[in-house]
């Protein structure tokens, strides 16, 4: 069951935790809206971490699933970043207005992380395939040079992180079914001893991507992204991975 979560009319985002606490989060058009794969990530990460750490938010929109966290009194310490600039002043304000401290910076990638490590790294950079992106409502403002099967990004982070991770510290990343998430999978488990699915779920294609399922069957059929068809509904997934040592 994942947190409930709605968007007020005024680009504020509500977040019902599950200890009945609301965080209220402001937006933008010009950042990342989150999402269901927000919500699946944030209480995956929830559930799994059993005590108290240093948490990085890496590619962390307007900051929810760091503060959120943060919120259910799990990090000794919350950073954040992520490529665009809107997202960290967001990040910043969002943390304040929720009672919360961060350190937020503007990265591509770990490049402004260099010599920090942390016990958990929760990644949840663009992951979609471009040409899918490009055609989506997901990354209208958002940056999501992924690559043509949308692993680039998601594979980069996970051969950097072992630099960024105290012993015995974790990586969370979701992997969505609209990109190659074989490659992904066969990336981490090159880099890490440990690679576990905590959670899937199934969605229903958005209204948006409708128009371009010719786009998309010529992906499956390359192998590069999957979904299914059930009773005339087009299905995919967002899977959330727990990385380890
Ligand atoms: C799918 S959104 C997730 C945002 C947030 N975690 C949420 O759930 O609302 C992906 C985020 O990754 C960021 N991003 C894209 N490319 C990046 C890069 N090279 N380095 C850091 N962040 C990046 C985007 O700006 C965006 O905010």
């Amino acid at each position: 069951m994942v947190g409930t979560s709605e968007r007020l009319p005024e680009l504020m985002y509500n977040l019902k935790l599950h200890n009945g606490k609301t965080l209220l989060f402001e937006t933008s058009e010009k950042v990342f809206i989150p999402t269901g794969t927000t919500t699946l990530l944030l209480d995956s990460v929830r559930e799994q971490i059993g005590s108290r750490g240093s948490i990085l938010d890496i590619g962390c929109g307007i900051g929810v699933v760091g503060i959120a966290l943060a919120a259910y009194g799990l990090a000794t310490s919350l950073s954040a970043s992520d490529i665009s600039h809107e997202a960290v002043v967001l990040t910043e304000h969002n943390a304040v207005s929720n009672g919360c401290e961060v350190t937020a910076r503007h990265s591509n990638l770990f490049e402004a992380w260099l010599d920090t490590a942390f016990d958990y790294i929760v990644d949840d950079v663009s992951g979609v395939a471009e040409g899918i992106a490009a055609v989506s409502g997901w990354f209208k403002n958002t940056s999501c040079e992924s690559g043509y099967d949308g692993s680039l990004l998601t594979k980069n982070v996970i051969r950097q992180s072992h630099k960024h991770l105290r012993s015995g510290g974790r990586l969370f990343f979701p992997v969505i079914s609209l990109s190659n998430e074989t490659e992904i999978i066969a990336e981490a488990r090159r880099c890490f001893e440990k690679v576990s699915l905590l959670k899937q779920k199934a969605w229903p294609l958005p209204d948006d991507l409708k128009p371009h399922l010719a786009l998309l069957d010529r992906m499956r059929n390359e192998g590069v992204i999957s979904y299914e068809e059930k009773f005339g509904t087009h299905i995919w997934t967002t899977s959330i991975y727990m990385a380890h040592n």
